[in-house]
Protein backbone atom coordinates (compact mmCIF):
# COMPACT_ATOMS: atom_id res chain seq x y z
CA UNK A 1 0.00 0.00 0.00
CA UNK A 2 1.25 3.58 -0.91
CA UNK A 3 -0.77 4.92 2.15
CA UNK A 4 0.64 4.56 5.72
CA UNK A 5 -2.86 4.62 7.13
CA UNK A 6 -5.12 1.65 6.81
CA UNK A 7 -7.75 1.87 4.23
CA UNK A 8 -11.37 2.61 5.68
CA UNK A 9 -14.59 0.41 4.16
CA UNK A 10 -17.85 1.69 4.89
CA UNK A 11 -20.09 -0.94 5.71
CA UNK A 12 -23.85 -0.89 5.54
CA UNK A 13 -24.83 -3.94 5.89
CA UNK A 14 -27.43 -5.95 8.43
CA UNK A 15 -25.92 -6.03 11.99
CA UNK A 16 -24.69 -10.17 11.95
CA UNK A 17 -23.14 -8.81 8.73
CA UNK A 18 -21.61 -6.02 9.44
CA UNK A 19 -20.01 -7.85 12.55
CA UNK A 20 -18.43 -10.57 11.18
CA UNK A 21 -17.24 -8.07 8.25
CA UNK A 22 -15.78 -6.19 10.60
CA UNK A 23 -13.47 -8.96 11.97
CA UNK A 24 -12.36 -10.14 8.61
CA UNK A 25 -11.38 -6.73 7.02
CA UNK A 26 -9.46 -5.75 10.28
CA UNK A 27 -7.61 -9.26 9.87
CA UNK A 28 -6.68 -8.09 6.66
CA UNK A 29 -5.46 -4.37 7.91
CA UNK A 30 -8.44 -2.89 6.56
CA UNK A 31 -10.41 -0.13 8.62
CA UNK A 32 -14.30 -1.38 8.46
CA UNK A 33 -16.95 1.57 9.28
CA UNK A 34 -20.70 0.03 10.13
CA UNK A 35 -23.44 2.79 9.80
CA UNK A 36 -27.19 1.62 9.64
CA UNK A 37 -28.90 3.99 7.45
CA UNK A 38 -28.58 5.64 4.20
CA UNK A 39 -28.40 9.10 5.64
CA UNK A 40 -25.73 7.73 7.91
CA UNK A 41 -23.72 6.37 5.21
CA UNK A 42 -24.41 9.61 2.67
CA UNK A 43 -22.99 11.46 6.34
CA UNK A 44 -20.56 9.75 6.70
CA UNK A 45 -19.15 9.77 3.29
CA UNK A 46 -19.55 13.68 4.27
CA UNK A 47 -16.38 13.53 6.38
CA UNK A 48 -13.78 11.88 4.37
CA UNK A 49 -11.46 9.45 3.52
CA UNK A 50 -13.69 6.33 2.65
CA UNK A 51 -11.85 4.18 0.10
CA UNK A 52 -14.59 1.64 -0.55
CA UNK A 53 -18.26 0.79 0.09
CA UNK A 54 -19.73 -2.63 0.78
CA UNK A 55 -23.88 -1.85 0.28
CA UNK A 56 -26.47 -5.46 1.01
CA UNK A 57 -29.22 -4.82 -1.61
CA UNK A 58 -31.14 -7.32 0.58
CA UNK A 59 -31.79 -5.00 3.76
CA UNK A 60 -35.63 -3.71 4.11
CA UNK A 61 -35.56 -0.90 5.31
CA UNK A 62 -33.22 0.43 3.01
CA UNK A 63 -32.87 0.89 -0.82
CA UNK A 64 -29.70 0.29 -1.41
CA UNK A 65 -29.56 0.82 -5.56
CA UNK A 66 -30.89 4.19 -4.51
CA UNK A 67 -28.13 4.89 -2.15
CA UNK A 68 -25.57 3.46 -4.55
CA UNK A 69 -27.57 5.84 -7.15
CA UNK A 70 -26.83 9.15 -5.07
CA UNK A 71 -23.51 8.00 -4.61
CA UNK A 72 -22.32 7.87 -7.64
CA UNK A 73 -24.35 11.17 -8.81
CA UNK A 74 -22.42 13.02 -6.29
CA UNK A 75 -19.15 14.01 -7.84
CA UNK A 76 -16.99 14.19 -4.61
CA UNK A 77 -17.61 10.56 -4.02
CA UNK A 78 -18.76 9.20 -7.18
CA UNK A 79 -14.67 8.14 -7.56
CA UNK A 80 -15.53 5.45 -4.49
CA UNK A 81 -16.15 1.80 -5.51
CA UNK A 82 -19.24 0.37 -4.20
CA UNK A 83 -19.71 -3.44 -3.79
CA UNK A 84 -23.50 -4.30 -3.44
CA UNK A 85 -23.99 -8.06 -1.60
CA UNK A 86 -27.28 -10.18 -2.47
CA UNK A 87 -28.03 -13.27 -1.10
CA UNK A 88 -29.00 -14.65 -4.24
CA UNK A 89 -27.80 -13.98 -7.82
CA UNK A 90 -30.43 -12.19 -10.25
CA UNK A 91 -30.10 -11.18 -13.57
CA UNK A 92 -32.48 -7.86 -12.79
CA UNK A 93 -30.28 -6.46 -9.92
CA UNK A 94 -27.11 -7.74 -11.83
CA UNK A 95 -28.55 -4.96 -14.60
CA UNK A 96 -30.07 -2.38 -11.90
CA UNK A 97 -26.54 -2.74 -10.16
CA UNK A 98 -24.92 -1.94 -13.15
CA UNK A 99 -27.33 1.02 -13.88
CA UNK A 100 -26.85 2.96 -10.94
CA UNK A 101 -22.89 2.70 -10.95
CA UNK A 102 -22.00 -0.11 -8.48
CA UNK A 103 -18.70 -1.46 -9.50
CA UNK A 104 -19.54 -4.94 -8.66
CA UNK A 105 -22.27 -7.19 -7.19
CA UNK A 106 -21.30 -10.43 -5.66
CA UNK A 107 -22.84 -12.93 -3.62
CA UNK A 108 -22.25 -11.97 0.05
CA UNK A 109 -21.22 -15.73 0.99
CA UNK A 110 -18.51 -15.89 -1.20
CA UNK A 111 -16.11 -13.98 1.03
CA UNK A 112 -13.27 -14.91 -0.73
CA UNK A 113 -14.35 -13.24 -3.86
CA UNK A 114 -15.13 -10.67 -1.77
CA UNK A 115 -11.89 -10.09 -0.39
CA UNK A 116 -10.23 -10.39 -4.10
CA UNK A 117 -12.82 -8.15 -5.68
CA UNK A 118 -12.15 -5.36 -2.85
CA UNK A 119 -8.15 -5.40 -2.79
CA UNK A 120 -8.43 -4.75 -6.69
CA UNK A 121 -10.71 -1.87 -6.93
CA UNK A 122 -8.82 -0.58 -3.73
CA UNK A 123 -5.38 -0.93 -5.57
CA UNK A 124 -7.09 1.22 -8.20
CA UNK A 125 -8.68 3.63 -6.46
CA UNK A 126 -5.13 4.16 -5.03
CA UNK A 127 -3.57 4.42 -7.92
CA UNK A 128 -6.21 7.06 -8.97
CA UNK A 129 -5.75 9.18 -5.48
CA UNK A 130 -1.99 9.18 -6.62
CA UNK A 131 -3.00 10.34 -9.85
CA UNK A 132 -5.29 13.37 -8.71
CA UNK A 133 -2.73 14.27 -5.78
CA UNK A 134 -0.03 14.36 -8.75
CA UNK A 135 -2.23 16.92 -10.68
CA UNK A 136 -3.32 19.00 -7.70
CA UNK A 137 0.47 19.46 -7.25
CA UNK A 138 1.19 20.34 -10.61
CA UNK A 139 -2.11 23.00 -10.36
CA UNK A 140 -0.40 24.28 -6.66
CA UNK A 141 2.92 24.84 -8.82
CA UNK A 142 1.58 26.74 -11.20
CA UNK A 143 -0.48 29.09 -9.29
CA UNK A 144 2.21 29.23 -6.66
CA UNK A 145 4.87 30.28 -8.91
CA UNK A 146 2.48 32.68 -10.11
CA UNK A 147 1.52 34.09 -6.58
CA UNK A 148 5.21 35.00 -6.03
CA UNK A 149 5.60 36.96 -9.01
CA UNK A 150 2.88 38.86 -8.19
CA UNK A 151 3.78 40.03 -4.35
CA UNK A 152 7.08 40.27 -5.99
CA UNK A 153 8.36 43.21 -4.65
CA UNK A 154 12.17 44.55 -5.53
CA UNK A 155 12.63 47.24 -2.54
CA UNK A 156 10.86 44.72 -0.29
CA UNK A 157 12.00 41.65 -1.65
CA UNK A 158 12.30 39.47 1.78
CA UNK A 159 13.83 35.90 0.63
CA UNK A 160 12.89 34.68 4.43
CA UNK A 161 9.36 35.73 3.59
CA UNK A 162 8.98 33.84 0.14
CA UNK A 163 10.36 31.03 2.15
CA UNK A 164 7.77 31.67 4.82
CA UNK A 165 5.07 31.36 2.16
CA UNK A 166 6.80 28.56 0.29
CA UNK A 167 6.58 26.32 3.53
CA UNK A 168 2.90 27.53 4.74
CA UNK A 169 1.64 25.87 0.93
CA UNK A 170 3.67 23.00 1.59
CA UNK A 171 2.94 21.52 5.23
CA UNK A 172 0.63 19.47 6.56
CA UNK A 173 -2.04 21.79 8.35
CA UNK A 174 -4.47 18.73 9.72
CA UNK A 175 -3.99 15.21 9.92
CA UNK A 176 -6.35 14.42 7.25
CA UNK A 177 -3.30 15.79 4.50
CA UNK A 178 -1.90 12.27 4.22
CA UNK A 179 -0.13 13.97 1.37
CA UNK A 180 1.70 16.71 2.57
CA UNK A 181 4.86 16.86 5.39
CA UNK A 182 4.10 17.31 8.62
CA UNK A 183 7.98 19.11 9.71
CA UNK A 184 9.75 21.00 7.45
CA UNK A 185 13.09 22.19 8.48
CA UNK A 186 14.82 25.57 6.16
CA UNK A 187 17.89 26.57 6.23
CA UNK A 188 19.33 29.51 4.72
CA UNK A 189 22.33 31.01 3.80
CA UNK A 190 23.18 34.63 3.99
CA UNK A 191 26.10 35.83 2.54
CA UNK A 192 29.21 36.13 4.90
CA UNK A 193 27.22 34.92 7.53
CA UNK A 194 26.39 31.35 8.28
CA UNK A 195 23.31 28.86 7.42
CA UNK A 196 20.11 29.65 9.39
CA UNK A 197 18.10 26.93 10.50
CA UNK A 198 14.51 27.08 11.10
CA UNK A 199 11.69 24.20 12.22
CA UNK A 200 8.20 24.67 10.91
CA UNK A 201 5.35 22.39 12.39
CA UNK A 202 1.54 22.93 13.27
CA UNK A 203 0.79 23.11 16.70
CA UNK A 204 -3.24 24.02 17.11
CA UNK A 205 -3.54 25.13 13.84
CA UNK A 206 -1.00 27.49 13.68
CA UNK A 207 1.97 27.41 12.24
CA UNK A 208 4.97 27.46 14.15
CA UNK A 209 8.75 29.03 12.76
CA UNK A 210 11.29 28.07 15.65
CA UNK A 211 15.03 29.10 14.87
CA UNK A 212 17.36 26.01 15.43
CA UNK A 213 20.93 26.42 16.97
CA UNK A 214 23.96 24.43 16.33
CA UNK A 215 23.05 20.41 15.59
CA UNK A 216 21.87 21.25 11.70
CA UNK A 217 25.38 21.93 10.87
CA UNK A 218 25.68 18.15 11.03
CA UNK A 219 24.20 18.34 7.78
CA UNK A 220 27.20 19.84 5.71
CA UNK A 221 24.88 21.32 2.75
CA UNK A 222 27.11 20.44 -0.33
CA UNK A 223 30.27 19.54 -2.13
CA UNK A 224 31.57 22.75 -3.77
CA UNK A 225 31.31 21.10 -7.08
CA UNK A 226 27.70 20.48 -6.37
CA UNK A 227 25.56 23.39 -7.30
CA UNK A 228 22.24 21.48 -6.39
CA UNK A 229 21.44 17.69 -4.77
CA UNK A 230 17.95 16.17 -4.35
CA UNK A 231 17.30 13.07 -1.55
CA UNK A 232 14.15 11.00 -1.22
CA UNK A 233 14.00 8.21 1.75
CA UNK A 234 11.80 5.92 3.23
CA UNK A 235 11.71 4.41 5.96
CA UNK A 236 11.20 1.24 4.54
CA UNK A 237 14.18 1.94 2.06
CA UNK A 238 17.24 -0.23 2.28
CA UNK A 239 19.98 1.15 2.15
CA UNK A 240 18.67 4.49 3.30
CA UNK A 241 20.68 7.62 2.20
CA UNK A 242 23.29 9.07 5.03
CA UNK A 243 21.09 12.60 5.76
CA UNK A 244 18.52 10.29 7.13
CA UNK A 245 20.78 9.20 10.04
CA UNK A 246 22.35 12.32 10.55
CA UNK A 247 17.96 13.79 10.26
CA UNK A 248 17.31 10.83 13.11
CA UNK A 249 20.53 11.86 15.51
CA UNK A 250 19.23 15.79 15.26
CA UNK A 251 18.44 16.80 19.14
CA UNK A 252 17.06 20.04 18.28
CA UNK A 253 14.39 17.83 16.08
CA UNK A 254 12.73 15.51 18.58
CA UNK A 255 10.88 13.73 16.37
CA UNK A 256 11.14 10.47 14.48
CA UNK A 257 12.17 10.94 11.09
CA UNK A 258 9.69 8.29 8.41
CA UNK A 259 10.56 9.72 4.98
CA UNK A 260 11.10 13.18 3.59
CA UNK A 261 12.25 15.02 0.72
CA UNK A 262 15.53 16.50 1.28
CA UNK A 263 16.52 20.18 -1.39
CA UNK A 264 19.77 20.99 -0.86
CA UNK A 265 21.72 23.94 -2.39
CA UNK A 266 24.30 26.79 -1.48
CA UNK A 267 21.82 29.37 -0.78
CA UNK A 268 18.35 27.34 0.73
CA UNK A 269 18.59 23.94 1.72
CA UNK A 270 15.05 22.76 2.21
CA UNK A 271 13.97 19.46 4.01
CA UNK A 272 10.36 18.08 3.87
CA UNK A 273 9.87 15.31 6.52
CA UNK A 274 7.07 13.00 7.43
CA UNK A 275 4.43 12.64 4.78
CA UNK A 276 1.44 10.90 5.90
CA UNK A 277 2.01 7.83 3.44
CA UNK A 278 5.52 6.99 1.16
CA UNK A 279 7.51 10.06 -0.82
CA UNK A 280 7.64 9.56 -4.41
CA UNK A 281 9.39 11.53 -6.98
CA UNK A 282 6.94 13.93 -7.74
CA UNK A 283 7.20 15.26 -4.60
CA UNK A 284 10.57 15.85 -4.72
CA UNK A 285 9.54 18.04 -8.08
CA UNK A 286 7.02 19.75 -5.89
CA UNK A 287 9.33 20.75 -3.24
CA UNK A 288 12.40 21.08 -6.21
CA UNK A 289 10.10 23.71 -8.59
CA UNK A 290 9.17 25.83 -5.08
CA UNK A 291 12.84 25.99 -3.91
CA UNK A 292 14.06 27.39 -7.76
CA UNK A 293 11.23 29.54 -8.19
CA UNK A 294 12.10 30.88 -4.51
CA UNK A 295 15.65 31.22 -5.39
CA UNK A 296 14.92 32.84 -8.68
CA UNK A 297 13.24 35.74 -7.67
CA UNK A 298 15.70 36.06 -4.74
CA UNK A 299 18.90 36.35 -8.15
CA UNK A 300 16.02 38.85 -9.95
CA UNK A 301 15.53 40.96 -6.53
CA UNK A 302 19.38 41.23 -6.32
CA UNK A 303 19.68 42.36 -9.89
CA UNK A 304 17.46 44.96 -9.97
CA UNK A 305 18.47 46.06 -6.49
CA UNK A 306 21.86 46.68 -7.88
CA UNK A 307 20.35 48.45 -10.88
CA UNK A 308 18.09 50.80 -8.23
CA UNK A 309 21.21 51.17 -6.47
CA UNK A 310 23.42 52.42 -9.28
CA UNK A 311 20.46 54.64 -9.95
CA UNK A 312 20.10 56.32 -6.77
CA UNK A 313 24.15 56.86 -7.00
CA UNK A 314 23.62 58.57 -9.98
CA UNK A 315 20.82 61.38 -8.37
CA UNK A 316 22.57 61.65 -5.40
CA UNK A 317 26.26 62.39 -7.77
CA UNK A 318 24.01 64.71 -9.60
CA UNK A 319 22.30 66.55 -6.76
CA UNK A 320 26.40 66.96 -5.15
CA UNK A 321 27.50 68.50 -8.44
CA UNK A 322 24.62 70.92 -8.34
CA UNK A 323 25.38 72.10 -4.45
CA UNK A 324 28.80 73.10 -5.95
CA UNK A 325 27.62 76.61 -6.56
CA UNK A 326 25.82 77.44 -3.44
CA UNK A 327 27.59 78.00 0.19
CA UNK A 328 28.12 74.53 2.04
CA UNK A 329 24.60 73.09 2.87
CA UNK A 330 25.83 69.40 4.13
CA UNK A 331 23.73 67.13 4.25
CA UNK A 332 20.60 69.66 3.56
CA UNK A 333 19.39 67.06 0.14
CA UNK A 334 19.11 63.90 2.24
CA UNK A 335 17.72 65.24 5.47
CA UNK A 336 14.93 66.87 2.66
CA UNK A 337 14.27 63.57 1.25
CA UNK A 338 14.22 62.11 4.38
CA UNK A 339 11.53 64.36 5.92
CA UNK A 340 9.70 63.76 2.52
CA UNK A 341 9.57 60.48 3.00
CA UNK A 342 8.77 60.82 6.16
CA UNK A 343 5.73 63.01 5.09
CA UNK A 344 4.35 60.46 2.18
CA UNK A 345 3.91 57.82 4.73
CA UNK A 346 2.65 59.75 7.26
CA UNK A 347 -0.19 60.71 4.17
CA UNK A 348 -0.27 57.01 3.64
CA UNK A 349 0.91 57.73 -0.30
CA UNK A 350 2.45 53.91 -0.69
CA UNK A 351 6.11 52.53 -0.35
CA UNK A 352 6.83 52.48 -3.68
CA UNK A 353 6.29 56.63 -3.51
CA UNK A 354 7.36 57.08 -0.06
CA UNK A 355 10.98 55.52 -1.45
CA UNK A 356 10.79 57.63 -5.11
CA UNK A 357 10.34 60.73 -2.86
CA UNK A 358 12.97 60.32 -0.38
CA UNK A 359 15.30 59.54 -3.09
CA UNK A 360 14.25 62.33 -6.08
CA UNK A 361 13.65 64.96 -3.49
CA UNK A 362 17.58 65.13 -3.61
CA UNK A 363 17.02 66.95 -6.82
CA UNK A 364 14.73 69.89 -5.51
CA UNK A 365 17.61 72.68 -6.11
CA UNK A 366 19.26 70.83 -8.79
CA UNK A 367 18.51 73.98 -11.29
CA UNK A 368 20.78 76.19 -8.91
CA UNK A 369 23.50 74.44 -10.81
CA UNK A 370 22.79 77.61 -13.37
CA UNK A 371 22.72 80.45 -10.93
CA UNK A 372 26.13 82.46 -10.43
CA UNK A 373 27.36 81.34 -7.43
CA UNK A 374 27.59 85.10 -6.40
CA UNK A 375 24.61 85.44 -6.02
CA UNK A 376 23.85 82.11 -4.35
CA UNK A 377 26.81 82.74 -2.24
CA UNK A 378 25.86 86.36 -1.31
CA UNK A 379 25.61 87.22 2.76
CA UNK A 380 23.08 90.74 2.13
CA UNK A 381 19.97 91.55 1.10
CA UNK A 382 19.42 89.88 -2.97
CA UNK A 383 18.34 93.23 -5.42
CA UNK A 384 15.30 92.25 -7.07
CA UNK A 385 17.07 91.35 -10.08
CA UNK A 386 18.99 88.81 -8.58
CA UNK A 387 15.93 87.17 -6.83
CA UNK A 388 14.00 87.29 -10.20
CA UNK A 389 17.34 85.40 -11.01
CA UNK A 390 17.23 82.58 -8.00
CA UNK A 391 13.29 82.38 -8.84
CA UNK A 392 14.26 80.34 -12.32
CA UNK A 393 16.20 77.45 -10.65
CA UNK A 394 12.63 75.61 -10.74
CA UNK A 395 12.54 75.73 -14.25
CA UNK A 396 16.58 75.21 -14.71
CA UNK A 397 15.52 72.17 -12.54
CA UNK A 398 12.89 70.71 -14.45
CA UNK A 399 14.82 70.90 -17.81
CA UNK A 400 17.93 69.53 -16.26
CA UNK A 401 16.38 66.16 -15.04
CA UNK A 402 13.64 66.07 -18.36
CA UNK A 403 10.71 64.04 -19.21
CA UNK A 404 12.42 60.64 -17.82
CA UNK A 405 9.39 58.37 -16.71
CA UNK A 406 11.65 57.32 -14.08
CA UNK A 407 12.28 60.64 -12.79
CA UNK A 408 8.71 62.19 -12.98
CA UNK A 409 8.72 62.72 -9.45
CA UNK A 410 12.06 64.51 -9.46
CA UNK A 411 10.86 66.55 -12.09
CA UNK A 412 7.29 67.84 -10.42
CA UNK A 413 9.36 68.52 -7.43
CA UNK A 414 12.07 70.59 -8.96
CA UNK A 415 9.48 73.02 -11.14
CA UNK A 416 6.87 72.77 -7.71
CA UNK A 417 8.56 72.85 -4.72
CA UNK A 418 8.40 76.59 -4.31
CA UNK A 419 4.58 76.63 -5.21
CA UNK A 420 2.20 77.24 -2.34
CA UNK A 421 -0.85 76.07 -1.76
CA UNK A 422 -2.27 79.56 -1.64
CA UNK A 423 -1.33 80.45 -5.05
CA UNK A 424 1.69 82.81 -3.75
CA UNK A 425 4.90 80.73 -4.83
CA UNK A 426 6.68 80.40 -7.99
CA UNK A 427 7.25 79.80 -10.87
CA UNK A 428 3.79 79.53 -12.04
CA UNK A 429 2.39 80.52 -8.77
CA UNK A 430 0.01 77.39 -9.13
CA UNK A 431 -2.72 76.77 -6.10
CA UNK A 432 -4.01 74.03 -4.10
CA UNK A 433 -3.97 70.46 -5.56
CA UNK A 434 -2.94 72.10 -8.95
CA UNK A 435 0.65 71.45 -7.35
CA UNK A 436 1.49 67.72 -7.35
CA UNK A 437 1.74 66.64 -3.71
CA UNK A 438 5.31 65.45 -3.96
CA UNK A 439 5.95 69.29 -4.41
CA UNK A 440 3.69 70.27 -1.64
CA UNK A 441 5.48 68.13 0.58
CA UNK A 442 9.09 68.53 -0.24
CA UNK A 443 8.28 72.25 -0.13
CA UNK A 444 7.55 72.44 3.78
CA UNK A 445 10.42 69.36 4.36
CA UNK A 446 12.95 72.32 2.70
CA UNK A 447 11.57 74.56 4.87
CA UNK A 448 11.67 73.04 7.33
CA UNK A 449 15.45 72.27 7.25
CA UNK A 450 15.95 75.56 5.91
CA UNK A 451 15.35 77.04 9.11
CA UNK A 452 17.24 74.73 11.19
CA UNK A 453 20.24 75.16 9.67
CA UNK A 454 22.78 78.56 9.94
CA UNK A 455 22.90 80.19 6.68
CA UNK A 456 24.89 83.34 5.58
CA UNK A 457 22.03 85.71 6.23
CA UNK A 458 20.31 83.73 9.22
CA UNK A 459 21.27 82.07 12.54
CA UNK A 460 19.84 78.31 12.63
CA UNK A 461 16.45 77.57 14.40
CA UNK A 462 15.77 74.92 17.29
CA UNK A 463 13.26 72.47 16.41
CA UNK A 464 10.86 74.37 18.28
CA UNK A 465 11.05 77.35 16.94
CA UNK A 466 11.51 75.45 13.60
CA UNK A 467 7.80 74.34 14.38
CA UNK A 468 6.55 77.49 15.62
CA UNK A 469 7.38 79.06 12.46
CA UNK A 470 5.81 76.35 10.00
CA UNK A 471 3.00 76.12 12.45
CA UNK A 472 2.03 79.10 12.79
CA UNK A 473 4.47 81.89 10.70
CA UNK A 474 6.37 84.54 11.36
CA UNK A 475 5.33 87.16 8.91
CA UNK A 476 7.46 85.81 5.93
CA UNK A 477 6.03 82.33 5.97
CA UNK A 478 2.28 81.73 6.79
CA UNK A 479 0.81 78.16 7.27
CA UNK A 480 -1.81 78.88 4.32
CA UNK A 481 0.95 78.56 2.23
CA UNK A 482 1.34 74.78 2.75
CA UNK A 483 -1.01 71.73 2.00
CA UNK A 484 -3.24 71.53 5.30
CA UNK A 485 -2.97 67.53 5.17
CA UNK A 486 0.73 68.04 4.42
CA UNK A 487 0.84 70.27 7.28
CA UNK A 488 -1.28 68.46 9.99
CA UNK A 489 1.04 65.44 8.89
CA UNK A 490 3.97 67.28 10.46
CA UNK A 491 2.15 68.82 13.26
CA UNK A 492 1.71 64.37 13.98
CA UNK A 493 5.39 63.28 13.12
CA UNK A 494 6.99 66.45 14.19
CA UNK A 495 9.21 64.59 16.46
CA UNK A 496 11.01 62.37 14.33
CA UNK A 497 11.77 65.15 11.80
CA UNK A 498 13.76 66.36 15.36
CA UNK A 499 15.50 63.15 15.34
CA UNK A 500 16.13 62.83 11.11
CA UNK A 501 17.49 66.17 11.89
CA UNK A 502 20.00 64.88 14.56
CA UNK A 503 20.91 61.85 12.85
CA UNK A 504 21.69 63.77 9.04
CA UNK A 505 23.46 66.82 11.20
FE1 LIG B 1 14.62 75.55 -4.23
FE1 LIG C 1 16.61 73.11 -0.49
Amino acid sequence: MASLAKPQILLVLSDREATLWERTLNQHGYEAISVTSGDAALQRLEEGKIDLIMLDIARPDLDSFELCKSIKMNERFQKIPVIMLTGEMKKKDRIKSIRVGAEDLLLKDENEEIMERLKMLIAVKVRIDRLQESLRNIVLLSTFAGELLSRFDTWYFEFEENIDAIVQRLIRKNVDMLDQPSLVLVGIFESSVQWRWYQYEYLFHELIKIPLQQELDLIKPLPEDLPVKVVIFNEVDSPKPKIFYDLQSLKTVNIHVKNGVCYLSKEICLFALNYGRNVYPHDAAVLENMAVNARFLRSLACQIKETENAFAYTVHALARAAEANDEDTGNHIVRVGEFSAILAERLLLGRKFVEQIRLQAVLHDVGKVYIAPAILRKREKLSAEEWLEVRKHPVYGANIIGDHPRLRVGYNIALNHHERWDGTGYPRGLRGESIPIEARIVNLADQYDALRMARGHKPAYSHEEAYEVLTKGDGRTLPGHFDPQVLTAFREVAALFAETYEKWR
